[in-house]
């Protein structure tokens, strides 16, 4: 069976994010077997502008697209900016609306390690994924607050407690990423035994 892989984006550009930090940890942490991808190019995605879908496509635009389609689950990470979703990071999720996040599997992790901190941006998070119809993973939806100075060299959280609350929303997330493709597999080849079956009887 083909590998399930997991999709990582941080809505940080800030080098020395702890969204990104905490990414890191989860694809340390993510079970065996997983290919873990990071979407590196927020910053390269121009503003979202539907005139541009008609002519060729943005190239940064076709590449996330593209990451998004290969898949199987999408682990999030963003801080809030002025009580809102970073607008780079909104600008990511309009490029994506209709493109790649219909029934994706997909969890996030709050960092804030402030109580009620970035509360308001992973409510706009929802609400947003509540509009493309993502699978959201309640049990990969944690906080998980990373202070700046528990992030090693390595962009590791050193937090035992967090690395732990890490593992467990991604071992749910894939679990969960996994029993999708279960069906959706089954269901597909439901269809092609539907359809054999139909060409076998017009052919008799
Ligand atoms: C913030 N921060 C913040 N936090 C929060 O909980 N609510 C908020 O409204 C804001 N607003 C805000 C505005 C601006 C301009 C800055 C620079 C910061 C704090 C911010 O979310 C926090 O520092 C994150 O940890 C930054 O994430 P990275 O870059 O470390 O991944």
């Amino acid at each position: 069976m083909k590998p399930l892989t997991l999709l990582l984006i941080s809505g940080s550009l800030r080098a020395g994010s702890s969204n990104a930090a905490a990414l890191h940890t989860a694809s340390a942490l993510a079970p065996a077997g997983v290919t873990v991808q990071f979407f590196e190019r927020m910053g390269d995605l121009p503003h979202f502008n539907p005139d541009l879908e008609q002519a060729s496509l943005p190239e940064p635009v076709a590449d996330l697209r593209q990451q998004l389609a290969a898949a199987d689950a999408v682990l999030v990470s963003t801080p809030e900016y002025a009580g809102a979703l970073p607008g780079s990071f909104k600008n990511l999720l309009d490029w994506s609306v209709g493109e790649g996040l219909y029934r994706k599997p997909i969890g996030y992790l709050n960092v804030s390690p402030h109580e009620g901190g970035a509360e308001r941006t992973y409510q706009m998070l929802r609400v947003v994924l509540g509009y493309v119809h993502a699978d959201l993973v309640e049990a990969a939806c944690v906080r998980a607050p990373v202070r700046r100075d528990a992030v090693d060299a390595e962009q590791q959280v050193t937090d035992p407690a967090v690395r732990e609350t890490i593992r467990r929303a991604v071992g749910a997330l894939v679990e969960h990423a996994a029993s999708a493709r279960a069906v959706h597999d089954q269901r597909r080849k439901a269809e092609h035994a539907d359809d054999d079956a139909e060409h076998d009887a017009e052919k008799r």
